[in-house]
């Protein structure tokens, strides 16, 4: 296997998943076939270390003290942020705004941006293969301030009609949000000539990297997306910590969201200036020890490289799909021309959640269910699927234990 592994793309990926601790456990007996990596991904050693070295040895609040404890918290937390805008190429560190996750740097750019600049009657445009992250904090935006959410449809295969897409943009577009890639059904959107598009119609672009920043390179300024936004969990990082970036002079310009400690310059009871951002959007003491490991999980995957990531998530991708599509009785949900390693299905006469349970008996994790992502579903006429999500750490022995498992889901409601 490992020869096959290694001529395919150069990686060694029994020896990637040795930094993986969680990867080495069995499951119901058997060894744990990890395939839920769209809902969070596993975290290398490197991770692990980092925060337990932040709390042993540097705990202390950042931008805060003069101590020593303090001066080395505050250098790693700003570190991290300089190894996000090297990963993520964009032009200061700046705009780098850290958040809890894709989720709050979304609603952070509608409460903030979205607020200040959005009148009656201007219309929000989103695409239906968003979850629901990239659609609610726009559904409340639009009902306070009147705008109106426009949604470019999606055909058969899972890719949006790009003709429906360009229709939709108009002189009332304000806000043009979409996903990178789909978290339901792994759809690689074209969001380079997208971006474009929405420009072209006056409205800035933000991108819902959350699927895409942990499998392929990102390049903001080759995008030239003004909002982009992931989470650290699914990118090999710690959970509650994420990522706004952000076009220096959009978030120069937009107020702050939520207000206290950091985010100030001064306090009066009569008046508070606001701090610059990054700042201006960090209220509180943050996820230091988040930000830490995020940045160590962007080491450690800078250093496979996110184009030999993509490579061979790309090879487990089409050994997967040729695997299900001979299973009998399964059809694939999300057949995109350009599509990332998520494989979405259903089993002719088995409920999906019943699929996840019987292979779960076999030590293998999947996603059943609506993956936040109801709209998509109802396109599909579904209510749910099954759904295995795909990393680097993966392997075509567990792409074969899938199958098997599947023979046995079979087997059981024949
Ligand atoms: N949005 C995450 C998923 O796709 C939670 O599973």
């Amino acid at each position: 296997m490992s020869a096959r592994i290694e001529t395919a793309v150069g990686l060694d990926v029994g020896r990637i998943r040795e930094d993986f601790p969680a990867l080495r456990q069995t499951v119901h007996g058997h060894p744990l076939v990890y395939l839920d990596n769209a809902a969070t991904s596993q975290k290398p050693r490197a991770v692990l270390d980092a925060i337990m070295r932040f709390y042993e040895r540097d705990c202390a609040n950042v931008h805060r003290g003069v101590h020593q404890l303090s001066e080395r918290s505050t250098a790693a937390y700003e570190g991290a942020r300089e190894t996000v805008r090297q990963f993520l190429n964009a032009a200061a560190p700046a705009e780098i705004v850290y958040t809890r996750g894709a989720t709050e740097s979304i609603n952070l750019v509608a409460q903030t941006y979205g607020r200040a600049n959005l009148r009656a009657g201007d219309e929000i445009v989103v695409s239906g293969l968003e979850h629901h992250s990239n659609i609610v904090p726009w559904q409340m935006l639009a009902a306070e301030k009147g705008a109106i959410l426009r949604v470019a449809p999606i055909d058969d295969r899972g890719e949006i009609v790009p003709e429906e897409y360009r229709k939709m943009l108009g002189p009332r577009t304000r806000i043009v949000a979409l996903a990178q890639v789909s978290n339901a059904l792994g759809t690689i959107n074209p969001v380079r000539e997208m971006i474009a598009q929405a420009h072209a119609a006056g409205a800035v672009a933000l991108i819902d990297g959350a699927q895409a920043a942990p499998h392929m390179p990102v390049d903001v300024q080759d995008l030239d997306c003004d909002f982009y936004a992931f989470s650290g969990h699914k990118a090999f990082g710690p959970t509650g910590i994420g990522v706004l970036f952000g076009k220096a002079s959009l978030l120069d310009a937009m107020p702050p969201w939520q207000g206290g400690g950091d985010m100030i310059r001064s306090v009066t009871f009569e008046k508070t200036t606001f701090n610059d951002p990054p700042y201006k959007f960090e209220a509180g003491t943050p996820h230091i020890a988040g930000a830490i490991g995020l940045g160590a999980a962007i080491d450690y995957v800078t250093t496979i490289g996110l184009d030999r990531v993509a490579a061979w998530e790309h090879e487990l991708l089409v050994y997967g799909t040729e695997a299900l599509e001979r299973v009998p009785g399964l059809r694939l949900i999300g057949t995109a021309r350009r599509k990332a390693a998520v494989l979405s299905f259903v089993l002719e006469g088995v409920h999906p959640h019943d699929i996840a349970t019987i292979l779960d008996g076999q030590g293998i994790a999947i996603r059943a269910g609506h993956h936040c992502a109801q709209p998509i579903m109802e396109r599909f006429g579904l209510t749910a699927t099954s759904r295995a999500s795909l990393a680097f750490y993966n392997t075509y022995r567990e792409i074969d234990a899938l199958v098997e498992g599947l023979g046995k889901v079979r087997e059981i409601f024949e």
